[in-house]
């Protein structure tokens, strides 16, 4: 099963999201692979930000290798779920999703989340609080979605 995850920069949600479902595919031996990209080019190549990449690792997932890259519409016949982390980046990607796309496209927390939040608020201008609720909010839908489709 293959997932994308997308936000704005591909620098803070979506790559933390990639990490967190990753980890918990593997602790669980389940054939998942997630990757993550961008609705927007301004950090195309770039790692993912410091301070996703210090709250992820206290959770024991290594973001350093990854780069930012801008999401295509070939990716929704490369993936089965394309998630997006707010209600713009979903709005975004239905306007470039191809009437006969083969993945599905969802708001990940509306459909994953049991926090009672449907996005996950984009933590750029914030402090470490809000990468650590980030953190919190795709733990817990990971955590769902894993349950749901892997059961
Ligand atoms: P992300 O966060 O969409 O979660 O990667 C952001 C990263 C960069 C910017 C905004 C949000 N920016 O305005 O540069």
């Amino acid at each position: 099963m293959k997932v994308l995850f997308v936000c704005l920069g591909n620098i803070c949600r979506s790559p933390s999201a990639q990490g967190v479902l990753n980890l918990l595919a593997a602790q669980d031996n389940l054939d998942v692979s997630a990757d993550s990209k961008g609705t927007a080019a301004y950090h195309i190549g770039k790692a993912p930000d410091p301070r996703s990449q210090a709250c992820a690792l206290e959770r024991n997932i290594d973001l350093s290798g990854l780069k930012a890259e801008q999401v295509l519409v070939d990716d929704f016949y490369n993936y089965d779920f394309v998630f997006a982390m707010d209600s713009d980046n979903l709005a975004h990607l239905q306007t470039l999703r191809p009437h006969d796309a083969t993945a599905s496209l969802a708001l990940f927390l509306q459909d994953y989340g049991t926090l009672g939040e449907v996005n996950v608020p984009d933590p750029y201008y914030d402090g470490e609080l809000a990468f650590n609720r980030v953190l919190d909010l795709l733990f817990d839908a990971c955590g769902r979605f894993l349950e749901v489709e892997c059961s």
